[in-house]
């Protein structure tokens, strides 16, 4: 059993393979946080808490006397505003009579077989029958001490999988409404230790850069209020020791499964002790708990090792992979596609397509997806969105025939959805402008001259989800694209009353999902794509429904390095939609070699995005050749593991990354020449995952396993610019 309690001490004890975090009700049915790190022995780790007299930190009416018992100090599962823990909490309650001091105890525990669920949220699953991952849940109830409402802490054990997960569940007990006003999924308290803070910022067209700072005094947080996880930060965290690095040393994950405001950050106290909280942000958000009614707040899940960041992406990785992504697509090998988009945005009709299609079956792509622009009055971004009706004007035939004669090539066929979406230049809006976000008496702010519906409604999702419905079922379909492009804004639902206004952004977040679900029940076979402008939202939260997301509506190769590698850390690579574009590249007019294109589109998803009648007929037999080493390769890049060799923001020279069998038998070593100097020095790169007392072969050289790992391999010289290598290395 990976859960223990000991009824003496009160002691919880959860263990992963390599994890252990441990939590204590101590004698005032405070919930203490003990420890969460290294497996080691069975033991009260809170032997290392010191008590002392605090100046300025009170002391809990329960205490008594005990002025060394302070809140304000101690290390707590979940803190609460108001209790005399003047730090960053997890809890904000606000009553009806206005006051929000809230304070809990421990009341009782659970112990269950099995991965916990969320009613409408995304979750890790497991099944027991799979007979290899087994979970165990723990849920803990904490009592308001004014017994006005319960806090159920949940957690899931994954020991094989080597992650905890955590949500919370607040029940309203009492005979009237309480207000929540900041709860957070994550707390953890460090009593000591030097840590550094990653985290993953950007905009669009570049998302998830790395940023490693040291935890120091105050509070360091990132978040997003745009109703979206954002391209600006993500809702991924890491929290290492200072000298961790991709190999060695301490490092805690900690990552988000929700896709709207979110905040996390890192405070260091007076004491020096950090504590950690990741949660749904509190600008936009208060939600009305009414008697007897539950809140749910999102999923989290954490992860320790102390083998460095490259491990701790493992762990985040095969857990994903696996047990987040659903559907058939999860093991199923996932089409290289061809999208319209890049190659000629709006401007088509359905013989263009067909053209596009024909020469891209020849070349071995096997799904082709219409972007943008095939419904509605849709020639440009600034009208149409949410007509969904296909332009069979636009298209010269209707959708059906269209899907049929890419079928009849040997393709299978996608399209493009923005259902969040709504133009004040459309039919929709026209008859229902009361379902767009907007402020009564307040011009909306627009964004790509669009507005959003108002998806914490029913009635809207009900009536978007029958067109796309209609349209799914009028043709044959086998991937969608689910994109938004915009942030939110003018929060105001109209069915809502004023005092539950505060709910909108999560109602918003949890309608989208509720219409995902039903998409995916009903189209079981469905690849649904996710997109916001690229990688606007590309949260764990998300994958449940959609295994993939486009990562960037940045193309370039060489700005792709660092994207990917940003996303690397938290994502798997089978998660990340990445193309070949043209070249010029469309965003940064930059040429990079075609080989190049692929090394890093091979290193996601894997399709195409031009028009691939404007390509020569050696591009051609190149492209041939790509999908065919593509489709040899996907086992090793889809499931193995993904190693970062350099850091494509410092190394200016090359930059490297690896996929390794689990089982060590092969790799590919895949390397991009980021500046070429003539008559430059020898490089090498030391590979990783493979067994030491192997013999490996490459390019029909032989080297020992050990040798490639700790001497490295020497790389090609690189005679032209931004030149890439896909070196297989296979274990004789
Ligand atoms: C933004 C997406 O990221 C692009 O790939 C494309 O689908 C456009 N939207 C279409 O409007």
């Amino acid at each position: 059993m990976a859960i223990i309690f000991d009824s003496t001490s009160r002691l919880f004890t959860l263990t992963t393979n390599h994890s252990m975090y441990q939590m204590k009700a101590d004698r005032y049915g405070v919930l203490l946080h003990t420890w969460f790190g290294m497996k080691g022995s069975a033991f009260d780790y809170s032997y290392r808490i010191a008590y002392a007299d605090r100046g300025f930190s009170g002391n809990p009416y329960d205490a008594g006397d005990d002025r060394t018992y302070s809140l304000d100090v101690l290390p707590q599962e979940f803190p609460t505003y108001g209790s005399g823990d003047y730090r960053s909490t997890a809890l904000k309650v606000r009553y009806p009579d206005g006051t929000s001091a809230c304070e809990l105890r421990y009341l009782k525990h659970e112990i269950q077989e099995g991965k916990y669920s969320l009613p409408g949220l995304p979750a890790i699953f497991t099944s027991l029958d799979e007979g290899r991952t087994p979970a165990d849940t723990l849920i803990i109830t904490l009592e308001d001490t004014r017994r006005r409402f319960f806090v159920h802490l949940y957690y899931g054990v994954m020991e094989d999988l080597d992650i905890i997960t955590r949500a919370v569940c607040v029940e309203n007990h009492s005979d009237e409404d309480i207000y929540l006003e900041n709860i957070q999924s994550v707390c953890i308290d460090y009593l000591y230790g030097d840590y550094d803070l990653h985290t993953f910022y950007g905009r669009h067209v570049k998302e998830r850069s790395c940023q490693r700072t040291p935890v120091v005094h105050g509070i360091h947080s990132v978040g997003s209020t745009r109703g979206t996880s954002s391209h600006q930060y993500n809702p991924f965290l890491i929290l290492s020791g200072r000298d961790a690095t991709e190999e060695t040393g301490s490092c805690y994950g900690f990552s988000f499964l929700y896709s709207g405001d979110f905040i996390g950050s890192a405070e260091l106290d007076q004491y020096d002790q950090t504590r950690l909280l990741l949660g749904i942000h509190p600008d936009n958000f208060c939600y009305c708990v009414k008697p007897q009614e539950r809140f749910y707040a999102p999923e989290a899940v954490m992860a320790y090792t102390e083998h460095g960041l490259n491990e701790l992406s493992h762990i985040f990785h095969r857990a994903y992979r696996r047990h987040l992504c659903r559907g058939i697509w999860t093991t199923k090998r996932r089409p290289v596609l061809l999208n319209d988009w890049e190659g000629v945005y709006f401007d088509f009709n359905g013989d263009k397509l067909i053209q596009m299609a024909k020469d891209a079956a020849e070349l071995g792509v096997e799904l082709f997806v219409m972007d943008d622009g095939w419904f509605g009055k849709r020639d440009l971004d600034v009208s149409g969105l949410g007509d969904w009706s296909v332009n069979e004007k636009k298209l010269g035939c209707t959708l059906k025939e269209l899907s049929d004669r890419i079928h009849d090539l040997g393709l299978m066929f996608g399209i493009w959805f923005e259902p969040e979406g709504i133009n004040e230049d459309s039919d929709l809006y026209r008859a229902h402008p009361e379902w767009a976000m907007r402020i009564p008496g307040k011009s909306p702010t627009r964004s790509r001259q669009q507005l959003l519906l108002d998806f914490s409604r029913e009635d809207v999702r009900d009536y978007i989800f029958r067109h796309i419905c209609q349209v799914l079922d009028s043709a044959r379909i086998e991937y969608l694209k689910w994109d938004l492009n915009r942030s939110l804004s003018d929060l105001y639902s109209a069915v809502l009353p004023k005092e539950r206004q505060g709910e909108v952004m999560h109602r918003y977040v949890l309608g989208l999902y509720d219409m995902l679900e039903k998409l995916v029940t009903r189209y079981p076979d469905l690849l649904v794509e996710g997109c916001s402008g690229g990688g606007g939202r590309f949260d764990a939260g998300m994958l449940y429904y959609t295994p993939q997301i486009w990562c960037s509506d940045d193309t370039d190769a060489i700005e792709r390095l660092s994207i990917q590698y940003g996303t690397s850390f938290g994502y798997p690579v089978s998660t990340m939609g990445s193309h070949v574009s043209h070249c010029p590249n469309e965003q940064t007019g930059r040429i990079t070699p075609l080989n190049t294109r692929a090394t890093v589109a091979m290193s996601g998803t894997f399709g195409y995005e031009l028009d691939v009648n404007k390509m020569s007929k050696d591009e051609k037999r190149i492209v041939r050749s790509q999908i065919r080493e593509f489709k040899a390769y996907y086992n090793l890049i889809q499931y193995g593991d993904y190693y970062r060799l350099t850091n494509p923001d410092t190394e200016t020279a090359w930059h490297g990354w690896e996929f390794a069998a689990e089982d060590g038998s092969e790799a590919l070593l895949c390397i991009v020449a980021i500046q070429i100097h003539p008559n430059g020095p020898g490089r090498w790169m030391r590979l990783k995952g493979l067994k030491k007392d192997s013999i490996y072969t490459i390019d029909g050289k032989r080297y020992p396993g050990d040798v490639l790992m700790n001497s490295g391999l020497l790389l090609p010289v690189a005679t032209e610019e931004y030149q890439s290598f896909r070196i297989h290395i296979a274990e004789v």
